[in-house]
């Protein structure tokens, strides 16, 4: 099988997730790193560039010099990565699918409902594939979950309970360090500060799962330090178009918490408990039965599971390799793509600009509750009402 060529936008020396996203996409030998724009200071972004390898001319000082350029050439990047600050989401992507690329975009897709309906229907004009990197559902056991879910395992699917509450932003001494107070300033953040940067990776994962979608939403959100504007944590409940009930806790005030992100399903016949630190084992009891841990990597588990698995049981895999699932079911879709066959079932579970649409809905239907003290409100996009 051919190499496919791949691009980054962002991702800089010292940034919090490029490393991640090279590692993910390195993984599998699927990708070849040829492109980059990886900093916001041009010749910062060229010099790394060329220490992880690229050559001098795809080094590029910025996204549009390297559209430009990529765009003339017979070997062009298959795939560009955006993972830039969230306010430059949405120009790059529509840039980049406008041009005929394929995107992958770190969350939050955009910064407005309106510029993710754009996106949405950029992708569906061009053809392009455009995928939100809600990459935790590339564990391997988070695809265990969901297949069960499908399959029945749970009957029907009573209530899932989200978290992502961290405790990183919770000393008040630091509310003021400029690297942590432009994330809860309206100007730069847009109108929620935590839900936004983590609560929806949580409710992403809880529709993943059950294979529904969130409908309505009632918030609680609460600057927790008083001088933020934003909120810096939140309860949210909400309903599902399946009829599961959801509840939802995202934090950053949290202190002893690390990642924070779990996730729980409780259904008709049996609750499944899965924590991003523990990525490796699934509890799973039941009805009436025993407490069950279900190992990564151990037989028997569902076709999405065993490919999302790299190494044998009893040997950690952790979260480059989450997102090295994300990059392989791309691989996959551009390949079926370009050969014009389907794609792989098992890998056709990416996250696409829909779920970075449900996601803005949702961060202003959570900024909208939150002011009218818990109102419900529709969480739906416009365009899926
Ligand atoms: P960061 O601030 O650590 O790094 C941002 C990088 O982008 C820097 O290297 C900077 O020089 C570069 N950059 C900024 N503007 C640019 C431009 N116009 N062109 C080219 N490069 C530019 O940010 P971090 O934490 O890495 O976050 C980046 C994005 O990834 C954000 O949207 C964030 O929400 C998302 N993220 C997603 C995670 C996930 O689990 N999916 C986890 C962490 C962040």
């Amino acid at each position: 099988m051919s190499k496919l060529n791949w691009g980054m936008i962002g991702g800089g020396e010292g940034s919090q997730i490029g490393p991640a996203h090279r590692l993910g996409a390195g993984l599998d030998g699927a990708f070849d790193f040829v492109a980059g724009a990886l900093d916001h200071r041009a010749d910062a972004g060229r010099d790394y560039g060329q220490r992880l390898g690229l050559v001098s001319d795809r080094a590029y000082g910025d996204w549009r010099e390297m559209l430009a350029g990529e765009t003339g050439r017979a070997d062009r990047v298959d795939l560009v990565t955006v993972a830039t600050p969230n306010a430059t989401h949405f120009e790059i992507t529509a840039e980049f699918l406008k041009a005929g690329f394929n995107v992958l975009c770190e969350k939050p897709m955009t910064m407005t409902v309106g510029e993710a309906e754009h996106i949405v229907g950029l992708a569906r004009e061009t053809g392009q594939i455009c995928a939100v990197n809600y990459g935790y559902t590339g564990y391997a056991l988070v695809r265990h979950m969901r297949a069960m879910v499908a399959r029945g395992d749970l009957g029907k699917v009573r209530l899932v309970k989200a978290e992502f509450a961290h405790g990183h932003h919770a000393d008040a001494a630091d509310a003021d360090n400029p690297r942590v107070r432009w994330r809860y300033d309206p100007a730069q953040a847009g109108v929620s500060a935590q839900f936004a940067d983590c609560g929806i990776h949580a409710l992403h994962m809880a529709s993943f799962v059950t294979g529904q979608n969130v409908t309505t939403l009632s918030a609680d959100c609460v600057s927790c330090i008083e001088s933020r504007t934003l909120e810096d944590d939140a309860m949210v409940n909400f309903r599902m178009d399946g009829g599961t009930v959801g509840r939802l806790w995202t934090s950053s005030i949290a202190i002893g918490r690390q990642h924070g992100l779990t996730l729980q399903v409780f259904g008709e016949k049996g609750g499944l408990r899965w924590a991003q630190e523990q990525p490796n084992q699934l509890f799973w009891m039941p009805l009436g039965q025993r407490l069950q841990t279900i190992e990564r990597g151990e037989g028997n588990l569902s076709p999405e599971a065993d490919r999302a698995s790299r190494v044998t049981v009893g040997h950690a895999e952790g979260m480059p390799l989450a997102f090295a699932n994300i990059y392989s079911d791309l691989a996959e879709a551009i390949r079926a793509k370009k050969e014009g066959r389907p794609c792989d079932p098992a890998a056709d579970l990416f996250p696409r600009a829909e779920d970075g649409l449900r996601s803005m809905a949702a961060v202003f239907g959570v900024a909208e509750s939150g002011k009218a003290d818990g109102q419900w409100v529709d969480a739906r996009p416009p365009m899926f009402r």
